[in-house]
């Protein structure tokens, strides 16, 4: 197989790998690999908890705010660029800056993203791994009918225990590098074909007994009525930076997936649906969650341990909850696996175009990294939980390395990335390059095309300058 089309089948769901470069089977094809990418535990792990953290309503606002007026911009821009490149981010940026005779350092452009996807991956495996272990858990019946103080021990227990962690995150990352070693061929369009509606059925189900807790008003009104006192500048950054990370947005991803869109595909509707998928995901994640917080007198603002220490006590209650906690962290499983695939490809694809290693070679070097960094998260959450490396600068005081991964990613890099693709296709690229590429119409245009250039760059900027200075 050539490389190209080793990459078109390791991105999932390509098709006519007998081309030099295949295309997606079908529109859906790539809307699945691309959901697949965006939906993960951004969704129904960090979304909830940083929700509970920043106060609610208000910050999903500036949430909404954010995947509407940011995120679907740059994810058009992101899949354009990859599908007029026809390659990968590096080489698609190449082709294009030279073919418009532009400058090259924009190929950095694609750097920020390989470097944020490597520190990204390293604690998304930890995280990853704890929704191993919560199937186990789950199946074995340990949940069932168990206080929330017990389930609160059972959370506190593992992340406690490093030794546990390590082999989880482990199992995590294996399975993820499995997978882009062989290219995926049909097996993720099939796979997330089945696993997605899935995934998104159980959520409903979760919202349904939620219903039946008697604070689903409550948690509607936590999640919907903006309470602006409660948001601060942080906050928006942190909206701001989820937006990204949830639409696996400023990394180069999209483009990626884009160089095998069809050209016929309309960019903009695609990239619509995907981003209502991911947001629904997300907020139905939230109307699950909450209601039994509320119920059980837990705190929204938990932190990361909030969905495994809500959702057990759902399934510990509920009939068959074991049966259903079971399916729901298997799916979690998945989601989160499909992403952690979407992140660990563009490592190995750099690695064998810029360094010439094989797939073998670069897909054990790139994941073998990323392994060894998780390590410092998991000691992050119990043996070093004292320990901030860069407490010295206030900005930084009292995260661990955990939180300064999630930070440094998700709050600089990914925003940094999306501005700077916001400017390159704004200013820099040829508008009639665009109009083509993206046949929208009249308005439509207009509206993607002033967005991208003035209010997306902007909104960013301001963000950034709020919180840096
Ligand atoms: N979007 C994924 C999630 O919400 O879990 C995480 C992610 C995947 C971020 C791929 C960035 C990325 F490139």
């Amino acid at each position: 197989m050539t490389q190209s089309t080793s990459n078109a089948a390791a991105i999932g769901a390509a098709s006519g790998a007998s081309a030099k470069r295949g295309f997606w089977s079908s529109r859906m094809a790539f809307v699945l690999a691309a959901t697949g990418s965006a939906v993960g535990l951004g969704n129904i792990w960090k979304f909830p908890y940083i929700t509970g953290e920043n106060g609610g309503g208000a910050f999903v606002l500036v949430y909404l705010l954010c995947i509407a007026v940011v995120g679907i911009p740059i994810m058009m821009a992101e899949v354009m660029i990859g599908r007029r490149g026809g390659r990968s981010p590096i080489n698609s940026m190449r082709i294009l800056t030279e073919r418009d005779k532009l400058s090259l350092r924009w190929r950095w452009l694609a750097g920020v993203g390989v470097l944020a996807s490597f520190l990204i991956l390293s604690f998304y495996s930890v995280i990853g791994g704890w929704a191993v272990s919560y199937v186990g858990t789950a199946a074995s019946g340990a949940l069932s009918g168990q206080s929330a103080e017990v389930i609160g021990a059972i959370f506190s227990g593992l992340l406690g225990d490093p030794g546990k962690l390590l082999i989880w995150h482990t199992v995590f990352m294996a399975l993820t590098m499995a997978v882009v070693v062989r290219g995926l061929r049909g097996g993720l369009e099939r796979a997330v074909t089945i696993l997605m509606p899935a995934l998104f059925v159980l959520l409903l189900l979760l919202v349904g007994y939620a219903m039946t807790t008697g604070y689903f008003g409550q948690a509607v009104s936590f999640l919907f009525q903006p309470d602006f006192s409660k948001l601060t500048t942080e906050g928006v950054l942190v909206a701001l930076g989820h937006a990204f990370f949830t639409l696996s947005l400023g990394m180069g991803v999209m483009m990626a997936y884009g160089s095998y869109l069809n050209k016929n595909v309309s960019i903009a509707k695609t990239s619509v649906l995907v981003s209502v998928m991911d947001t629904g995901v997300a907020l139905l994640a939230g109307l699950a969650i909450f209601p039994i917080v509320f119920a059980n007198g837990l705190e929204p603002g938990a932190g990361p341990g909030l969905i495994f220490q809500t959702l057990p006590l759902a399934f510990g209650q509920m009939p068959l909850g074991s049966l259903f906690g079971t399916l729901f962290f298997v799916l979690l499983v998945f989601a989160a696996w499909t992403s952690a695939i979407s992140l660990l490809e563009p490592l190995v694809e750099w690695l064998e175009e810029q360094k010439g290693m094989n797939r073998l070679v670069s897909t054990l070097g790139a994941g073998g990294l990323c392994w060894l960094l998780g390590i410092a998260s998991i000691l992050s959450l119990n043996e070093w939980s004292g320990f901030a490396p860069l407490g010295m600068f206030a900005a930084f005081e009292g995260k661990t390395v955990f939180d300064l991964l999630d930070y440094l990613t998700a709050n600089i890099l990914l925003p940094l990335g999306g501005l700077l693709v916001a400017v390159f296709v704004g200013w820099f690229m040829a508008r009639q390059a665009l109009e083509n590429e993206l046949s929208l119409r009249g308005p439509w245009f207009t509206l993607w095309y002033g967005v991208l250039r003035y209010v997306t760059p902007v909104a960013v900027a301001i963000v950034f300058i709020y919180n840096l200075v």
